[in-house]
């Protein structure tokens, strides 16, 4: 079990503003004529560069990637794969949160990921991944 995986440290609450206000940014790009919520996702990287990502929705819904795995695999293609931080901001009231196929795509890279969550409305919310997704299954595993 990977649970013992490196913690990041807690980023300060000026990191977590502006990552989110990358994520509402990313947001107002969501391709989502189906469900019509905007998702935006802002990933920081250990050496602090962010990348972004919306949900991207396919007539055939099953296709539909979601914000968070957009800006982790953006981030995998450019050859980055150690992730602090992760903002998830939606067009909706409440902080949505990350889906478990998405927990567990970013549970290969990073089960120490810190994330923010934030919707339309209300308060925040933070957590690490390891306490999203508890004893996961990841590369450890197959060894
Ligand atoms: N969605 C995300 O982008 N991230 C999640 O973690 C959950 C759901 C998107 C997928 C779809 O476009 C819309 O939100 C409604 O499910």
């Amino acid at each position: 079990m990977s649970d013992s995986a490196p913690r990041p440290p807690q980023p300060s609450n000026e990191a977590l503003q502006d990552l989110l206000r990358v994520a509402f940014a990313a947001a107002e790009l969501a391709y989502s004529p189906y469900s019509k919520v905007q998702v935006g996702a802002a990933l920081m990287a250990a050496d602090g560069q962010v990348f972004s990502g919306c949900n991207v929705e396919n007539a055939s819904f099953g296709l539909t990637l979601c914000a968070e795995r957009v800006a982790a695999a953006k981030a995998v293609s450019a050859g980055v794969t150690r992730f602090e931080v992760m903002a998830i901001a939606s067009s909706l009231d409440a902080p949505m949160m990350p889906c478990g196929a998405c927990r567990q795509f970013l549970n290969e890279f990073a089960p120490g990921l810190y994330l923010v969550v934030q919707g339309k409305q209300g308060p925040r919310f933070g957590a690490r991944l390891s306490e999203l997704l508890p004893h996961a299954f990841g590369p450890a595993d197959l060894r």
